[in-house]
């Protein structure tokens, strides 16, 4: 695996994979790898000749009291588990690398940053797409694999694609969880001994909408009641928002039809955990 830290050398490097013909795949990260990550190098791999990961903690995407300091960061670890899971070119730039200077251009987005994770962080989408969109720039890869668990995320990054004409497929990754459903995050290591086993509740609480639609429960209040209701069992949890949402434009939803998106962020402690299920009105 090559580990490249300027834009210059990545340049030069994917010039000559791209001229042979390969097919070459992205995945962003920001490190602090686990099998969450691994899971799309692995998509990436099955399906890509060439395989770039970038490991890059982007400061546009934290607020100013978010964790951005304190991010978990061991480059070299994550430098084993990429080289172990085949990836080809392990991109870590330098902040000042990615943004030599301020930037005065940057993106905005419209509407699909009102809900859900966008309303608790503002400006963090538009960070995230901006430094999407440079890394797009930077690898122009073929394919780009995104984890499901960010599923704003996910919906943000394929309005990217389509409103700026990327020729980019996106995937999106089925998310990897813990042995008692905890969704793998890099945040969760920030979790006490105690927050620990309760976070498992988030997913309980997903279990038990799915089960509620796939009995006949179509009325959104009711299923977000009971899933605040499971989430309120555990002491240690604080609610940020549980909604339901259309899974493309990701607007509220009152009544189920069809399908729709459960996404929830709840902090424990100082940690904010976020998760999420498609729930899908069973056909008669
Ligand atoms: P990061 O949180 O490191 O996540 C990198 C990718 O891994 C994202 O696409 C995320 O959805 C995916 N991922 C994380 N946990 C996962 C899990 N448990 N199962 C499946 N996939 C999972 O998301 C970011 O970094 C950044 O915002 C980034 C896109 C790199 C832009 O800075």
């Amino acid at each position: 695996m090559d580990i490249i830290e300027s834009a210059g050398e990545l340049r030069a490097r994917l010039h000559d994979a791209r001229m042979a013909g390969a097919r070459i795949g992205l995945v962003p990260t920001m490190g602090y790898l686990h099998e969450g990550h691994v899971s799309l190098f692995r998509q990436a791999v099955l399906q890509c000749d060439l395989v770039v990961a970038s490991l890059f903690v982007n400061p546009l995407q934290f607020g100013p009291s978010e964790d951005f300091a304190v991010y978990p960061r061991r480059p070299e670890a994550d430098a084993r588990i990429a080289a172990n899971a085949s990836v080809d070119v392990l991109f870590m730039p330098s902040t000042e690398e990615m943004y030599p200077q301020p930037p005065v251009v940057s993106l905005t987005l419209q509407g699909i940053h009102d809900h859900l994770c966008g309303r608790s962080r503002p400006g963090h989408f538009e960070g995230v797409a901006t430094v999407v969109a440079k890394l797009f720039n930077l690898v122009q890869p073929h394919v780009a694999y995104f984890g499901q668990k960010d599923a704003q995320q996910l919906a943000v990054v394929r309005r990217l694609v389509r409103d700026l004409n990327y020729a980019i497929e996106v995937i999106g990754c089925p998310i990897v969880r813990d042995v008692d459903g905890l969704a793998l995050s890099s945040r969760n290591v920030y979790l006490s001994d105690l927050e620990r086993p309760q976070a498992a509740v988030l997913r309980r609480s997903l279990l038990l909408a799915e089960q509620l639609v796939s009995q006949g429960e179509t009325d959104v209040q009711e299923l977000l009641r009971q899933v605040r209701e499971v989430i309120g069992s555990a002491a240690l949890a604080t609610i940020d928002y549980v909604e339901v949402v259309d899974p493309d434009t990701l607007t509220p939803l009152t009544r189920l039809a069809g399908s729709g998106l459960l996404a929830l962020a709840v902090f424990f402690g100082r940690t904010r955990l976020i998760d999420n299920t498609l729930l899908c009105v069973p056909t008669p």
